[in-house]
């Protein structure tokens, strides 16, 4: 009883737009403490720490993924996102959200507060989980909660190959299984995946993921300069579009040009990664670990030439974005 007062006090304080940042980490604690607990996990547990290499992609261990929690920014507008994900889907027709939860971790940490706002009948999760100690975690914690009736299925499974053939079709799919510059982890196969066994109204969580090219400011803050322009992006219409040719998966090459300025100093260049999870809620520049730039080379100038990056978005051997520079 105090659990489920605790999770609609979590969910008041992750939703609330004015929530500021002491109430925020205060807020992730008593969550953090109330799953840990609930789970029983050992952060410190030479297992939990694994991570799985599957051959496509890397998935984080258990330690990694709950530790996710503490990314603050991140888990408040990714729950608020799929908050109002789901309220978008029960405003349009009759019936439960079927929410497919792809990479839960060991705490299903971005869907479980929801629990407090909707009830079983209107909220129905299929939770999906490759690693051992995170899929046995998430079950112990659900049920420590008492939250067991909203549960469809378990599936202990790679996200990226899994087929859904569940009875209730799905309407909203939430993955959060990215790093910055969408490398190494699996986000990309994994929505490639399941969004092409979905209709065009299934809902992605995130629904966008952009990469661009920026410049930095030549400052010790190195704060976004500007935007040069789009290199890379998922959402629902380039994931349709997505068509590998003669067994290459790469995403087709995109040439960016790079102005050669005057003479006044210019910041390095950087991979700007921002995400839009879903309506109003989103992650920019450095709100989260998963949006921080990454450097990849100084600003051009005559005497260092640089006239355009090719950037390629390879799946193989794993996922990452590739660069040539012509100068
Ligand atoms: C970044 S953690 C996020 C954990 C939690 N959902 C959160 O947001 O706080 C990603 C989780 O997805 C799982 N995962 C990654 N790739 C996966 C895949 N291909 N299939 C199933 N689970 C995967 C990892 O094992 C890890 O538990």
């Amino acid at each position: 009883m105090l659990q489920s007062k605790d999770l609609a006090h979590i969910l008041d304080v992750l939703l609330d737009n004015n929530t500021g940042g002491e109430l925020l980490s205060e807020t992730l604690d008593l969550y953090r403490d109330i799953l840990l607990t609930a789970s029983g996990i050992d952060l410190g547990g030479e297992l939990e720490m694994g991570c799985i290499h599957t051959g496509a992609g890397v998935a984080i261990g258990t330690t990694w993924a709950a530790l996710c929690i503490d990314d603050v920014l991140r888990t408040k507008r990714f729950v608020s996102g799929l908050y109002h994900a789901i309220k978008t889907v029960a405003d349009r027709r009759a019936g439960p959200v079927h929410v497919l939860y792809a990479g839960t971790g060991p705490w299903a940490t971005l869907v479980l507060p929801l629990t407090s706002r909707f009830s079983p009948e209107e909220l129905r999760l299929t939770l999906i989980e490759i690693n051992d100690g995170s899929y046995d975690s998430v079950q112990r914690t659900i049920n420590h909660l008492g939250l067991e009736d909203y549960v469809e299925e378990y599936i202990q499974t790679d996200a990226a190959t899994h087929v859904i053939s569940g009875k209730l079709p799905v309407d909203v799919v939430l993955s959060e299984t990215m790093q910055y510059c969408l490398i190494d982890e699996m986000q990309v196969p994994i929505v490639l995946n399941l969004m092409s066994q979905l209709p065009p109204e299934a809902i992605m969580v995130p629904e966008r993921i952009t990469l661009q090219l920026g410049v930095l400011n030549d400052d010790k803050a190195q704060h976004v300069n500007r935007n040069i322009g789009t290199v890379f992006t998922i959402d629902r219409a380039s994931l349709a579009a997505y068509a590998p040719k003669n067994n290459n998966l790469d995403f087709p090459t995109f040439r960016l040009a790079v102005p050669l300025l005057g003479d006044a100093a210019e910041g390095p260049l950087a991979i700007l990664t921002t995400i839009d999870v879903f309506g109003a809620y989103g992650l920019t520049h450095y709100e989260s670990g998963l949006t921080n730039p990454q450097i990849i080379g100084e600003y051009p100038t005559v005497d260092n030439p640089l006239s355009a990056i090719d950037f390629t978005y390879h799946l193989e051997p794993s996922p990452l974005l590739g660069m040539r520079f012509h100068t």
